[in-house]
């Protein structure tokens, strides 16, 4: 037992009970030292004879919520966790779990290796391995299914949800719900198996009912809904042989978890894992974030109004200014409706519901914000408009309110510039829809306080977002790598692509929606109006890339909302616009170019260069504090597939070295578009991966 040992895992003897602690925070994960812990104090026990009964239970704030992740990857050390549950199970002092807080994979997997299970109300269990690329590793896909029945097993390894324990006492995956502190609950349940009030069983010794038909229609979904991913398939028929031996079971889950885990799909679930966690890191982080009781938003408009949602969602007071009655109106019904959804996916409750909105005021005129703590605008993108409001805000709002733009791109310091108060101004950029995305962009300008920076991701939090900060450039992050990248889907179509062909190999690669269709469904006027307000200060040497797309919008087709731009809608069908082969081909024929194949992966290779290319400048420039913040900004608000951790994770799978050969390849036909940036060319000469750039940050 080493001294880590005895911290992590303590055993106390009252009576005849031996009480067994977990204490390895934040979350108790299993880490080395806890399984070795554990598997010391089962086994002093069972040899001292000095107890007759076992109760494990978790100090801190939550029960096991699974293997140490950090150990992933890493050279296993024993015991290995099926070996650990088995002993666990086969003790023969009957073992019996207290749950708290949330009980995950592996420390639900320990819960159903002990031979009774008691959960503190409003406690949650779950299998999230399929989150993270794996499929539950030490008995979850056997035992669930012993105890609830292959749907429920089914359910809870497919879908990583947290079940609350109320619903799983009903399914048979806890015996008996109890309230009060872990310790008290673990002592009482000991005493109730001594005096047989809670009734002890070993879960490998109750058989698997089969269920073909909920199997098949299990391996069905899978093959619609993630046709990429391994894990799900494996966890899946894993839980089909539970229905035999359990040790014969352990062992093909076993080997399935160890083949997940070699696969870079759980490499980059992971990652997505810890980004996620580590954007919080900035260096504002230990600044005292300004208390924000009351929000206002300036604009009713569907930015506006999920925003406004969004706040009063987490329970914020908005105040919602718009200029008409009318627009104030428009806007009222959109954050009802807006809520009225949120009652229909179950995040709120009718009555809830109302109460929410009643924190909503609606008002005209700038004049309602004086006394709101922060106020977020979110009008069209016009500089002038914007300079006009933050200048009025000026005068109106109280001293120390933060003053907020919602701008997708628009420079934050000099909007900042109109007040007597820079330092209270920031960018808050929210993804739309802004009450379901949970991408926030903080836009730290130069004069921006640090406590104003630590209220951005105060908010976020509550809001329950993932905050990333940015510095100020053209489109911050997210919308000035894609501006870069969005080109080569352009080029690709003039060069002999169809837009059908670049969609269907990224969407082959694991983007929700290609480039095209999300084109169709934002709007394509908009990148159109990018294009005309970027027009006079494109250099000469750069290739346009509105040659297709100008022509489209300028017949008035912007995509799914005037029901035809790239593809034409008619109602839930899709299909390819013939008027677009016709523009494409005119413009192959205007700019005499002779339309060449491309396969899917040049497709793929193209597009994910650019978009590392840019991703790259950005880290260089400091927009970006780390390579893992424009991974996290691309896999939560531009429908960057999870399971390959974000462009510059992904470019690390490449290597630098390969992506300058590349990009000096493709050079060759377009030296403006594709130069190397320094980074990646010293990346390169170096040996270095933007994993230790995330590292040595
Ligand atoms: N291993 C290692 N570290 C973990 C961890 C784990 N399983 N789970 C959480 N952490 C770390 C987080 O990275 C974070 O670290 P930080 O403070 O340095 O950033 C810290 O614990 C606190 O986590 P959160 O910020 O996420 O805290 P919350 O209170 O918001 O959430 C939680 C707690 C619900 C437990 C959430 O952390 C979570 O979902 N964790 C992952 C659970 C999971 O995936 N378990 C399955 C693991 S795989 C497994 O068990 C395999 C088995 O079948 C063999």
């Amino acid at each position: 037992m080493n001294d880590q040992t005895k911290q992590s895992v303590t055993t106390e003897i009252v009576g005849d009970i031996a009480l067994v602690a977990i204490d390895n925070p934040p979350v108790n994960a299993l880490s080395v030292h806890v399984r070795q812990g554990l598997q010391n104090a089962v086994a002093t026990i069972n040899a001292g004879g000095a107890a007759k009964v076992i109760a494990i239970y978790a100090k801190g704030r939550t029960f096991i919520a699974g293997a140490d992740i950090t150990e992933f990857g890493k050279p296993p050390m024993p015991p290995a966790l099926p070996d650990l549950l088995n002993e666990v199970e086969q003790s023969a002092i009957p073992v019996v779990c207290v749950l708290h807080g949330t009980a995950l994979g592996g420390g639900l997997e320990t819960a159903l290796a002990a031979h009774a299970r008691v959960a503190i109300k409003g406690s949650r269990i779950g299998l999230p391995e399929v989150l993270i690329g794996l499929l539950p590793g030490a008995g979850g896909t056997q035992r669930v299914p012993r105890l609830a029945g292959i749907p429920v097993a089914l359910d809870m390894c497919l879908s990583g949800r947290q079940v609350k324990v109320e619903e799983a006492l009903t399914m048979g995956l806890v015996d008996r719900l109890d309230e009060g502190d872990p310790r008290d609950v673990a002592l009482r349940a000991a005493q109730d198996v001594l005096n047989g009030a809670l009734e002890t069983r070993r879960v490998c010794d109750i058989e698997t009912v089969a269920d073909d038909e909920a199997l098949d229609a299990a391996r069905a979904m899978v093959a619609k809904k993630h046709p990429n991913l391994v894990s799900p398939q494996a966890c899946i028929e894993a839980i089909a042989v539970s229905t035999g031996p359990l040790l014969d079971g352990l062992k093909v889950e076993r080997k399935a978890f160890m083949d997940c885990l070699n696969t870079p799909q759980r490499a980059g679930l992971i990652h997505a894992f810890f980004g996620e966690r580590a954007v919080a890191n900035v260096p504002e982080k230990s600044a005292t974030p300004r208390d924000v009781a009351s929000i206002g938003v300036i604009g009713g408009g569907t930015m506006g109004s999920g925003i406004a949602t969004s706040a009063l969602l987490a329970g914020i007071p908005v105040t919602l200014v718009e200029v008409t009655d009318e627009a104030l109106q428009r806007g009222v019904a959109t954050i009802t409706g807006n809520l009225d959804g949120a009652v229909k996916r179950g995040k709120l409750s009718a009555e809830k519901r109302d109460a929410t909105l009643a924190k909503l005021t609606p008002a005209t005129g700038l004049e309602a914000l004086g006394d709101v703590d922060l106020v977020i605008e979110a009008v069209f993108e016009q500089m002038d408009v914007k300079k006009e409001i933050f200048g009025k805000l000026d005068t109106i709002c109280k001293p120390g309110a933060i003053l907020a733009s919602n701008t997708s791109y628009l420079d934050i310091d000099e909007i900042a510039s109109v007040t007597s108060r820079p330092a209270d101004v920031i960018g808050l950029h929210f993804f739309s829809p802004a009450h379901i995305m949970r991408l926030l962009e903080i836009v730290v300008g130069d004069k921006t306080a640090p406590e104003v920076t630590a209220t951005g991701f105060a908010l976020a939090k509550r809001m329950g977002k993932v905050g990333v900060r940015a510095g100020v450039c053209d489109g911050f992050i997210g919308n000035r790598i894609l501006a870069h990248y969005a080109k080569t889907a352009a080029y690709l179509v003039m060069d002999g692509a169809t837009p059908q062909q670049v969609d269907q190999a990224l969407e082959d690669f694991g983007f929700a929606m290609g480039p095209h269709k999300v084109g169709d469904l934002a709007g394509l006027d908009i990148g159109w109006m990018t294009r005309k307000r970027k027009a006079a200060d494109m250099p000469s040497n750069e290739r346009y890339a509105g040659d297709v797309a100008d022509r489209i919008c300028e017949n008035g087709w912007f995509g799914r909302k005037t029901g035809q731009g790239y593809y034409i809608y008619e109602g839930r069908d899709m299909r390819p616009n013939p008027e677009v082969a016709k523009i494409i081909e005119s413009e192959r024929q205007k700019a005499g170019i002779t339309p060449r194949s491309f396969t899917d992966q040049e497709i793929v290779d193209r597009y994910l260069t650019a978009m590392i290319v840019e991703s790259a400048r950005v880290v260089e420039d400091g927009i970006a504090l780390r390579p893992l913040d424009v991974d996290i900004v691309f896999l939560m608000g531009y429908g960057f597939p999870r399971f390959r951790g974000g462009p510059l994770h992904y470019a690390d799978t490449i290597g630098a070295a390969e992506l300058v050969r590349r990009i000096e390849e493709y050079a060759k036909e377009d030296p403006h578009y594709w130069q190397v940036p320094d980074l990646l060319r010293d990346m390169a000469r170096d040996g270095r991966s933007f994993a230790d750039i995330n590292k040595e940050a």
